[in-house]
């Protein structure tokens, strides 16, 4: 078989753009430990809801004072569809998928990550008064463009006045979350 001299020359030029794309996705699967977003935390995607950590959805408060997230994705919806948060405070959201990928997006904000069934995804981020759509930004389904939820966020007085998760609030306040004026304590009732 005769092959024309140019023609074996881009024949090369491809084997060798093949090897080095394959090679760097390589490299950067083994040699940089390429995994999912952020810190590794596995989880039985068919257990999820019976896992202590998203049994409960939502908003929470732990022995730190650190303001926490859970949130569940699933075909097509974000579990819970509502969540209530105090403003300028940092937030860590934790989020699963029990079935496909998909994409956790608070939009016109920085809090964003790729969901995936088996791994709870983790970012900290804070917020400006005002209320945000968290959307799905990754095509999962025929119902992809319904998947959505609201994230309200609301000066930290009103927060802490209207949650019952501060309840858990330690007396130390390490976060400085709870009311500073006297007409903030009252504000509870
Ligand atoms: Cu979930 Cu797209």
């Amino acid at each position: 078989m005769k092959i024309d001299l140019y023609e074996r020359i881009w024949a090369g030029g491809v084997v060798v753009m093949l090897a080095l794309f394959f090679g760097s996705i390589a490299v950067g699967a083994v040699g940089r430990n390429q995994h999912p977003p952020s810190h590794i935390e596995t989880i039985d995607p068919t257990a999820v809801m019976s896992d202590a950590r998203f049994a409960t959805q939502g908003v929470r408060v732990d022995d730190q004072g650190q303001v926490h997230v859970w949130i569940v994705g699933l075909t097509f919806v974000w579990l819970p569809s509502e969540l209530v948060i105090p403003a300028d405070t940092p937030i860590t959201f934790h989020v699963t998928s029990v079935d496909v990928t998909h994409g956790f997006s608070i939009v016109r904000t920085n809090g964003q990550t790729m969901v995936l069934p088996g791994y709870v995804s983790q970012f900290t981020t804070k917020f400006a008064e005002g209320e945000y759509l968290i959307a799905c930004n990754e095509y999962c389904g025929l119902g992809h463009h319904d998947m959505a939820a609201t994230l309200q966020v609301v000066p930290r007085d009103q927060w802490l006045a209207g949650n019952d998760a501060t309840a858990d609030l330690p007396v130390s306040d390490p976060m400085g979350l709870a009311p500073q004026t006297a007409e903030g304590s009252h504000a509870r009732h």
